[in-house]
């Protein structure tokens, strides 16, 4: 698969078959975020894969949000962390979302679907320590992976080059 292809076939799908991506898939996966562009390489992304235990402690805190966490077999927290210096901070932001796509293109590339999340659990207090988020760290999202229940969902629209490009002179 070139990549133009994996950039238009990539959707977000919510539901998944039971399996676990297989330990050595999913490293091969996040192997691909190391690519992405840095400015000062500082290499700010983080990935946690969430394990059975981990996932259990943040089911209880996330309450009625907890039947969410359980759609896809495979969890990973993206978080990034941030320079000191505003601007720094700011590019490493840059960065680790650069880096959350080239995972998420990694698994298409594996035939895998995938499914980039923002739930407020990963913004509480409570979500963070049963994730033991060092202080410093800034969340992301949360990843989910896996095989897709049914066929990939349709795209929503998007608009033309139109719409978003201004040629200057
Ligand atoms: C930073 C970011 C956060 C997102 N958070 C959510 C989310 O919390 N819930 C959700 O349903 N989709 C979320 N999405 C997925 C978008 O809704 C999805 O990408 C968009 O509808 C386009 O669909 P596609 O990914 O299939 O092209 C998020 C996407 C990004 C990039």
């Amino acid at each position: 698969m070139d990549v133009l292809e994996a950039i238009q076939q990539r959707r977000t799908v919510k539901k998944y078959l039971p399996d676990a991506v297989p330990a050595e898939q999913l490293d091969c996966i996040l192997d691909a975020a190391k690519w992405a562009p840095c400015h000062r390489m500082t290499e700010p992304w983080r990935f946690r894969v969430v394990g059975p235990v981990t996932l259990g402690r943040l089911a209880t805190v996330a309450g009625e949000g907890a039947a969410k966490l359980m759609r896809a077999p495979t969890l990973v927290v993206a978080s990034y962390a941030p320079s000191p210096l505003p601007l720094h901070a700011a590019e490493d932001e840059q960065a680790a979302a650069c880096a959350i796509y080239a995972v998420l293109l990694a698994a298409e590339a594996e035939g895998l679907a995938s499914y980039w999340r923002t739930p407020g659990i990963l913004r509480s207090e409570e979500g963070r320590a049963a994730l033991q988020l060092p202080a410093e760290e800034r969340t992301l999202g949360l990843l989910h992976f896996g095989l897709p229940k049914k066929s990939r969902p349709e795209a929503p629209p998007r608009q033309g080059t139109d719409a978003y490009v201004t040629w200057l002179d």
